[in-house]
């Protein structure tokens, strides 16, 4: 590899020598790493334009610690990268730092030995202003779209460079929120192209960490927008949570629940630690890959991916995140110095680790402990219920044999997950009337439903089994259409 590229280093100053004077590249076009020789430590705006980040936690509860964490450490990473507040914008929920189950009021980790990333984040927009709407309003820079919040949009010009970075929940072809609707990724696709039609970038980088989240790009990402795209897992599996309890490393102690997504902080350990004005999108893609990879047992770790316009990914990471000072003499080495890990929970399970957790450390007795046993089974039994129905639905629609197989049917790779978006949103709506919500556990099921469709079903016919299958809707809070529908 290293013998590789100085021998092409050699092999370009020749070529270079070689050239008539006059189409020698100009002295003043210089490489990222000289400039920072030169001394420019202001992350180099004026060459490119102005660098924007959108940062979203997709869901809310103590339970997702870890996705409004990871949300805190980009901010700080972007911070500290020379990006102005005024240029990122942040989504959480905000319910976390002071939330009575957090054992540092005010603070928020997301390495077991790591220090506050909630000081200073920017309370853009918070509780029930996190959602698509305000998500889509802001990134096509319409502020009169915008309900509550700081209203502060992305007011980008031509020249700019847009970094959007996803962590939460989520399942075939859907992104989670903490307030309903969920994002469906045929709305992210359109926003993206309309964006792409105002002019209004250079170029965008999204970095996605939730289940299923390939599907989100997969077949539907046209690579002639100028947008580059990488997710912690494919189309078809689950992404990871991570410095869970019982994990190695585990939490500290006081913790039951997890404080980061594998995939999210494999990006952002990186970038803590390497020069980004010399480490290119693929070098990261390629260690974060590495890292969040499936050990040989197959039992953990996703499969990152990329998507739209690779050709952006030799991109140093700076012209996006901007680049820390205190890291202008950090080399990039290939070789990952960064620890991997030997546990991490699966996205969807990791509610289940925080219940149980919560249940067996709670004083015996306690009205904690009874709640917490109490939240446990409601949430076992939310799951069984979601299983179950869809199984029956599918078998009433099928028949027992059929049914199982339209369930697990999964498309070739690059092709989306469904062709008509409208009826996968149709079978959602119909399901969830009957047989209450699907919530952030039954996201999973979109390809089942979405397979449906792909199959020639209507939402009167899902309407009408879905009635059969769920008598009534589960009084659990889980299921509960209090809040909304997920479409
Ligand atoms: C901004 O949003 C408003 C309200 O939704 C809409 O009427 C208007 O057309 C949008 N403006 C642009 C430039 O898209
Ligand atoms: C980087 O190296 C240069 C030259 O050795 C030195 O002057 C500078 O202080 C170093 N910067 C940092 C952040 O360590």
């Amino acid at each position: 590899m290293g013998r590789y590229a100085a021998a092409s280093a050699v092999l370009l100053i020749l070529l270079v020598s070689l050239l008539p004077v006059e189409s020698r590249p100009d002295p003043l076009i210089r490489l990222p790493s000289d400039l920072a020789a030169a001394g420019r430590t202001d992350g180099g705006d004026d060459a490119v334009g102005t660098r924007w980040a959108v940062l979203i936690a997709g869901s809310n509860g103590y339970g997702n610690y870890r996705h409004q964490a990871d949300i805190c450490h980009a901010y700080q990473i972007m911070k500290s990268g020379g990006l102005k507040d005024e240029n990122i914008i942040v989504f959480m929920y905000d319910d976390i730092a002071y939330n009575e189950e957090n054992p540092r009021p005010g603070v928020i980790i997301n390495h077991p030995q790591g220090g506050d990333v909630y000081a200073g984040v920017p309370k853009d927009y918070v509780g029930k202003n996190v959602n698509v709407k305000n998500f889509f309003a802001v990134l096509l820079g319409n502020e009169s779209a915008v309900t509550g919040g700081s209203r502060k949009v992305v007011n980008s010009g031509p020249d700019d460079h847009i970094f959007i970075f996803y962590s939460d929940h989520g399942g075939p072809g859907v992104l989670g929120m903490p307030t309903y609707p969920y994002l469906y990724a045929d709305d992210l696709i359109d926003v993206l192209k309309q964006k792409h039609a105002l002019g209004t970038y250079k170029s965008m980088v999204f970095y996605l960490e939730a289940c299923e989240s390939g599907s989100i790009f997969e077949g539907l990402l046209p690579n002639d927008i100028n947008i580059y795209a990488t997710t912690a897992s494919n189309a078809e599996e689950s992404s990871w949570g991570t410095y869970c309890p019982g994990d190695f490393p585990p939490p500290p102690p006081e913790y039951w629940t997890c404080l980061g997504d594998l995939y999210s902080i494999s990006w952002m350990e990186d970038s803590d630690k390497h020069n980004l004005r010399t480490e290119s999108l693929k070098q990261q893609y390629q260690l974060v890959k590495d890292r969040t990879s499936a050990d040989n047992s197959g039992s953990m770790g996703s499969h990152v991916m990329q998507y739209g316009n690779l050709d952006l990914s030799v991109d140093q990471l700076y012209l996006y995140m901007g680049s820390n000072p205190a890291n202008d003499n950090s080399t990039f080495i290939d070789d990952n110095s960064l620890p991997s890990f030997s546990r991490a929970v699966n996205q969807r399970d990791a509610d289940l680790v925080y219940y149980w957790h919560k249940f067996k450390r709670s004083p015996q007795g306690s009205q904690q402990k009874l709640a917490a046993q109490r939240d446990l089974l409601d949430v076992m039994s939310h799951r069984l219920h979601v299983d179950n129905s869809i199984e029956l639905v599918a078998k009433l629609l099928f028949g027992s044999e059929k049914g199982m197989e339209v369930l697990k049917a999964v498309r070739p790779a690059g092709q989306p997950l469904v062709d008509d978006w409208g009826c996968l949103k149709s079978m959602v709506h119909a399901f969830e009337t009957s047989c209450g919500s699907l919530s952030q556990y039954g996201m999973k099921h979109m390809r089942s439903l979405a397979n449906m469709c792909n199959a020639g079903v209507r939402k009167e016919a899902m309407a009408e089994v879905a009635g059969q299958a769920c008598l009534s809707v589960p009084s659990n809070p889980w299921s509960s259409l209090r809040d909304g529908f997920a479409v």
